[in-house]
C-alpha cells in the first residue's frame, strides 16, 4: 500500500453533551473551514462508542447525537464536501481496535494523561475507558487519515495512534506498510478556558453553550469568575477569563481598542469594567452564532433530514474502512 496521495482529514467528536465554546473553536470551526480547502477529503463522526464509557443512557446518548449532527449542520457543515456519521455505523472500526490492540502495550496505555485524570477523579475505569486511545487511534487509521484537527488536550491520544501505526506496520507489513501515520492540526484556539478559568470541559460544568441567547447567556456570562478590581481601575488583561473569550471573537484591530478599555479602565471617558466586557462578549456571541442558531431551530424540526446525512454519510466511510480493514486482515494474516 502506498501512503494516500492526497491529505485525508478526520476528527470525531463525543456525543456526550450539548456542544460548548470549546469545542467550536477548538475543533469545530477548523473542520468547518477544511472542508473547502480539502472538499471530498474531510470525515467528521460522532464518536458514539467512545461516549460509553461515560454515558449509560440510551435515550440521552441518542439525542445527544442528533444534537452533534444537527448542531454541525447548522453551523455550515456541508454534506456534499464533508462525510458527516456516526462512528457506531461503521462497526468495522472495532475490529480494527482489536488488531491494534494486540501491538500496543499497556504500559503506553497507563501513560494516558485523560485516562490518569479520571481515575484520579476517582471514576472506577472499565478496560473501556483503559483502551478508548486504541479505538481512537482505529478511527484514524480505518479511514487511512493524515491530518487530524482537533484541541490540544487530544495531542497526547493522536501521538499514541501514531505509535500503534508505527507498532503495526513494524510487526505486520515491515516491508510493504499498510498504515498511514497521522498528524495532528490545532486551530487558532487549541485551549478555550471554562467560565472559572479551567479548561472549559462538560465534565467540569463550566462551559458556555453555543446556541444560549437572551436572558440565559446574559445570565451564564455573568457567571464568568472575574477578580475584584474595582470598578473604574485599570483591568489585569492576560488573566482575565472574560477577555480571553473576547479574543474569541473580535478582530485584532478591535481588540487593541478593548485592550485600551482595560489598561485604562475607561472608555470614552468613562468607566469600563467587568459589567461591560461582559456585555461586549453577549453582544458579539449572539450576532456571531445568530443565523447558526436559526438554523438549528429548523433542523430540530426536520430530524428525518439529519438522519439522512448521517446514513449517506456512514454509506461512504464504511467504503473507505472496508478496503482498510481487509489490507490489515491480509497483513496479519487473517484473510
Ligand atoms: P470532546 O467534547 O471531548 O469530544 O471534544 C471534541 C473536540 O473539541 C476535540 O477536538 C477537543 O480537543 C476539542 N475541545 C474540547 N474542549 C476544548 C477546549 N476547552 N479548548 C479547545 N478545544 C477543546
Ligand atoms: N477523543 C476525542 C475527544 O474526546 C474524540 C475522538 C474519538 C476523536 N475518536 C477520534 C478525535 C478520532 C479525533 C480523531 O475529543
Amino acid at each position: 500500500m502506498q501512503p494516500a496521495a492526497k491529505p485525508r482529514i478526520l476528527s470525531g467528536i463525543q456525543p456526550s453533551g450539548i456542544l460548548h465554546l470549546g469545542n467550536y473553536f477548538g475543533a469545530i470551526a477548523q473542520h468547518l473551514e477544511l472542508q473547502h480547502a480539502h472538499p471530498g477529503e474531510c470525515l467528521y463522526f460522532i464518536a458514539d462508542y467512545h461516549a460509553l464509557t461515560t454515558l449509560r443512557d440510551a435515550d440521552a446518548l441518542r439525542a445527544n447525537v442528533q444534537d452533534v449532527a444537527r448542531t454541525y449542520l447548522a453551523l455550515g457543515l456541508d454534506p456534499q464536501k464533508a462525510t458527516l456519521f456516526r462512528q457506531s455505523d461503521v462497526p468495522e472500526v472495532t475490529e480494527l481496535t482489536w488488531l491494534l490492540s494486540t501491538v500496543t502495550g499497556v504500559g503506553l496505555l497507563e501513560r494516558a494523561h485523560s485516562y490518569k485524570d479520571k481515575v484520579a477523579n476517582n471514576i472506577r475505569p472499565s478496560v473501556g475507558l483503559f483502551t478508548y486511545p486504541i479505538l481512537m487511534a482505529a478511527d484514524i487509521v480505518l479511514y487511512r487519515s493524515t491530518h487530524v484537527p482537533v484541541g490540544k488536550d487530544q495531542l497526547q491520544h493522536i501521538e499514541m495512534a501514531q505509535d500503534m501505526v508505527t507498532h503495526f506496520n513494524q510487526a505486520f507489513c515491515p516491508d510493504a506498510p499498510v498504515l498511514q501515520r497521522p498528524e495532528p492540526r490545532l486551530s487558532k484556539y487549541p485551549y478555550v478556558p471554562g467560565i472559572d478559568g479551567r479548561k472549559m470541559s462538560k465534565s467540569y460544568g463550566n462551559t458556555i453553550t453555543l446556541f444560549l441567547s437572551g436572558k440565559k447567556l446574559r445570565k451564564r456570562v455573568g457567571q464568568i469568575v472575574t477578580d475584584s478590581t474595582e470598578f473604574g481601575q485599570p483591568l489585569p488583561l492576560k488573566t482575565c477569563t472574560v477577555y480571553k473569550f473576547l479574543e474569541l471573537f473580535y478582530t485584532p484591530k478591535e481588540l487593541e481598542d478593548i485592550a485600551e478599555y482595560y489598561r485604562t479602565g475607561r472608555r470614552d471617558g468613562e468607566p469600563f469594567g467587568y459589567g461591560h466586557a461582559k456585555k461586549l462578549l453577549i453582544e458579539r456571541m449572539t450576532s456571531h452564532f445568530a443565523d447558526a442558531r436559526v438554523r438549528y431551530e429548523q433542523l430540530v424540526k426536520a430530524p428525518e433530514e439529519v438522519e439522512n446525512v448521517l446514513r449517506e454519510g456512514a454509506v461512504r466511510a464504511r467504503k473507505l474502512a472496508r478496503a482498510t480493514i481487509a489490507d490489515c486482515k491480509r497483513a496479519c494474516g487473517l484473510l
